[in-house]
């Protein structure tokens, strides 16, 4: 039999994302339902969001966020096996959307699936783009989380039509170098650190969308619960698998879904040092692509620096959760 060759660990090389051009305000929501500017950044958070134009697909915003991120790796297409990409809103059910990303981008033949945890999937992806690395499965992985929400949702419907938006993040990920010599695995200091994920299919009626001719729906008030009270722990199981003190911390992203969740966990956690990622006021719940938009928006602003630990949880339908410390590249 031959063995693949693993790595001790995996990280990120580098991060891109990509919005769309079209700004929605709150004001513009005002004039197409009964809600009102006040009320959204009360009680979400938001300003404004991003909506793809009608002939934008998911691929085309997956395209551009993988494109940055493969330029800022310095690598090249040849240098990626693997290709995944988190999506709950994919144009198509086959072919997948990350074959024909791949593609275009000049991946030719790696591995590539799309991989669907809702808006948990940037995290599930990143958790087995590092555990193919570390399997010698694959080298060079690139992991996009990209959705099109807005061809999902009512725009008649005041409780979903404010909070889902649209874009697409992206990373790298690659092999770490061991601790020492003794070939420990890499922790978090230099690269991915475990991810702690897990499902709870009795909630599967809290978020869904049911059919191909449905919109999505949400029961806000029992995810909000289940995001404030049942997901710390799971951060915090984070941080000790990766060896890393929540005080540690430079930076929470957690997935962008409320700003008041957002706040409310990282009190939580005791993340007293880090810089919380509050990408939602100008992006909007941007499901899987949440994460890699707000850390890529970050690392541009220079907000966080290499070497800097991230806290990373995203949370969402099924319901799904998933969470890891990363090293900034
Ligand atoms: O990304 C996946 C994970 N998703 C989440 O984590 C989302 C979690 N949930 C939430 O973020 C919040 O529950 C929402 C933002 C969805 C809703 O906020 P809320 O504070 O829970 O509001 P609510 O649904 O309890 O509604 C409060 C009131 C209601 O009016 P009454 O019955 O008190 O008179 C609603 O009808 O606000 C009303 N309302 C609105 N008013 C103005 C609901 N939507 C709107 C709106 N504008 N857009």
């Amino acid at each position: 039999m031959r063995m693949h060759q693993g790595s001790a660990g995996a990280r990120v090389l580098a991060f891109g994302g990509y919005q769309p051009a079209k700004v929605v305000t709150n004001d513009d929501l005002a004039e197409m339902v009964d809600t009102n500017d006040e009320w959204i950044r009360s009680r979400v958070g938001i300003e404004s969001r991003r909506i793809a134009g009608p002939e934008e697909s998911v691929a085309d915003m997956a395209v551009a966020a993988g494109g940055k991120a493969l330029a800022a790796s310095g690598l090249t297409a040849a240098d990626i096996d693997l290709v995944i990409v988190a999506t709950c809103t994919p144009e198509v059910m086959i072919p997948n959307t990350a074959a024909v990303v791949a593609t275009r981008l000049g991946i030719t033949a790696p591995g590539a699936f799309d991989l669907n945890a809702a808006c948990a999937g940037f995290c599930y992806a990143l958790g087995a783009a590092s555990n193919a690395i570390m399997a010698g499965s694959a080298h060079h992985v690139l992991v996009i989380g990209a959705e099109k929400l807005s061809q999902w949702i009512d725009w008649t419907d005041r409780s979903t039509c404010i909070i889902f938006a649209d874009g697409a993040g992206a990373a790298v990920v690659g092999p770490a170098e061991a601790d020492d010599e003794s070939g420990a695995p890499a922790e978090a200091g230099n690269g991915i650190g475990p991810v702690v994920w897990g499902s709870d299919g009795g909630m599967a009626d809290k978020i869904y969308i049911k059919d191909r001719d449905s919109f999505i729906f949400q029961e806000g008030q029992a995810v909000f619960r289940w995001a404030t009270t049942a997901l710390h722990p799971v951060a915090l199981q984070a941080c000790s698998d990766a060896g890393v003190a929540p005080d540690e911390l430079a930076a929470f992203v957690p997935h962008q879904a409320n700003l008041r969740i957002i706040e409310a966990m990282a009190r939580k956690i005791g993340a007293k040092n880090a810089k919380v990622a509050t990408d939602i006021v100008h992006a909007g719940n941007t499901s899987s692509a949440s994460i890699p938009l707000a850390l890529s928006r970050m690392i541009e602003r220079g907000e966080l620096a290499s070497g800097d630990k991230a806290l990373l949880i995203g949370f969402g339908a099924g319901v799904c959760y998933a969470a890891q410390v990363i090293t900034i590249p």
